[in-house]
């Protein structure tokens, strides 16, 4: 067994890992901890330059697409594809440090463990950071992977526009990440990507690493309503067109229907602006975005059905306009068994307790599914808190993923070609 497996005991270095995070999160860093590092902003260049002159340092070949996905390749003893791992360095505005950028600076340490212990695998390893993950700045989320692995077009996506007027396209180009090397083809061996499990599960359960068996379908739309302003005080209650009411009444209902319907079921309103937005003035204009998802395609489309349903209602009971735009949608996606059972067994090899269990949140493995063996592992966030300033998972839960992270990577880019 171990002659098979020579690199078996082989650990990565965590203090060496935790100052990477550390420094790469004082980048956008917030005042009383966290990190807002949007995509394509200042901020998120500043830190793309950090991890690639790291990349440079560990001896990788960096690539640069047209989306702006960064890629650093190791050398196996094939040129096979590589085996691949990453995420992503772009934040939420109210971010942590360890949301996607786990992920990449894990990737990284792998990556020095390797070079230090002299191991040559057969086949390449590359560790890549995908852009706009967070889908915050510019909707869709997923953007860099999806394009990367020929989900999302790319001129569509170079064409979307951010909550603050700018394409993407242009925000590439002006923070020097517009590069050459073409998308939708770029076929992965394997990949597998760590993560911090976001939600509370394995907290909870006491577990320390999670074999994620897939990713929860997500369904974003953007409701815009279009009623009358009017004198707050003067406007009996009958003739009102009132948009701030009608948002409200799309508020309530997401939180009723993803009760109603249970079975994992979720619905969120993360976004309400009102115009004119004044204490005395009947709201002429809302705009709102509501994010449903469920790990069923069956019954996500019944989530979509029954909140188009209502939105119809409402605007007719109050006589209002609403228009909707689809900012993002995803099907559930399913990882691959083998690649599943191998981050179970390789926890159990190590000694870790395993769960296997989807994930709530989208990820950037999701896009590289359909096209390779995917699967993730997942380590405890305290309190299950995350896209929150006190995102928090402690260095010791780190070192076990990042382990069972260079335990997969090793047994898939030291396995004969297929
Ligand atoms: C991405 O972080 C998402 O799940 O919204
Ligand atoms: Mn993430
Ligand atoms: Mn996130």
């Amino acid at each position: 067994m171990q002659a098979e497996r020579p690199w078996a005991d082989l650990r990565i270095n965590s203090e060496r890992l935790n100052n990477r995070i550390h420094q790469l999160a004082r980048i956008g860093a917030l005042e009383g901890g966290g990190v807002c590092r949007l995509a394509l902003s200042d901020e998120d260049r500043k830190a793309r330059d950090l991890v690639c002159h790291w990349m440079k340092q560990l001896g990788l070949t960096v690539s640069i697409d047209r989306i702006g996905n960064v890629t650093g390749l190791r050398k196996g003893k094939t040129d096979s594809p590589p085996v691949m791992t990453g995420s992503h360095i772009d934040t939420v505005a109210t971010g942590g440090p360890y949301d996607g950028n786990l992920g990449v600076l894990a990737g990284l340490e792998v990556i020095e463990t390797l070079n230090e212990a002299g191991i040559e695998t057969i086949h390449p390893l590359a560790v890549g950071y995908f852009t706009n993950e967070e889908g915050a700045r510019f909707a869709p989320d997923m953007m860099g992977s999806g394009v990367h692995q020929g989900a999302l077009d790319l001129d569509q996506m170079l064409a979307v526009r951010g909550i603050d007027g700018k394409t993407v396209g242009q925000e590439l180009e002006r923070i020097g990440y517009a590069g050459e090397q073409p998308v939708g083809q770029f076929y992965a061996r394997r990949y597998i990507e760590l993560h911090i499990e976001q939600g509370p599960v394995l907290e909870q359960r006491d577990i320390q690493i999670g074999a994620v068996t897939g990713v929860q379908g997500i369904s974003w739309t953007e409701y815009s309503i279009r009623g009358i302003s009017n004198h707050a005080g003067t406007t009996p209650m009958e003739l009102r067109h009132d948009a701030g009411y009608v948002a409200a009444q799309i508020v309530v209902e997401a939180r009723r229907l993803a009760r109603d319907m249970g079975q994992g079921q979720v619905a969120t309103v993360g976004q309400v602006e009102m115009i004119p937005n004044l204490v005395n003035v009947i709201a002429r204009e809302a705009r709102l975005t509501v994010d449903l998802r469920n790990m069923d395609e069956q019954r996500l489309q019944l989530a979509e059905k029954r909140l188009g349903r209502f939105i119809d209602e409402i605007a007719t009971a109050e006589q209002v306009e609403i228009s909707q735009r689809s900012l993002a949608r995803f099907q559930p996606v399913h990882f691959d068994p083998a690649m599943i059972e191998l981050v179970d067994s390789t926890a159990a090899r190590l000694g870790l307790s395993c769960l296997k269990m989807p994930s709530g949140a989208g990820h950037d493995a999701q896009m590289f599914a359909p096209n390779c063996p995917t699967s993730m592992i997942f380590v405890p966030s305290q309190g299950g808190i995350s896209h929150n300033i006190h995102e928090f998972t402690a260095t010791h839960q780190i070192a076990a993923g990042a382990n069972v992270l260079l335990q997969t990577l090793l047994h898939c880019a030291t396995q004969e070609p297929d």
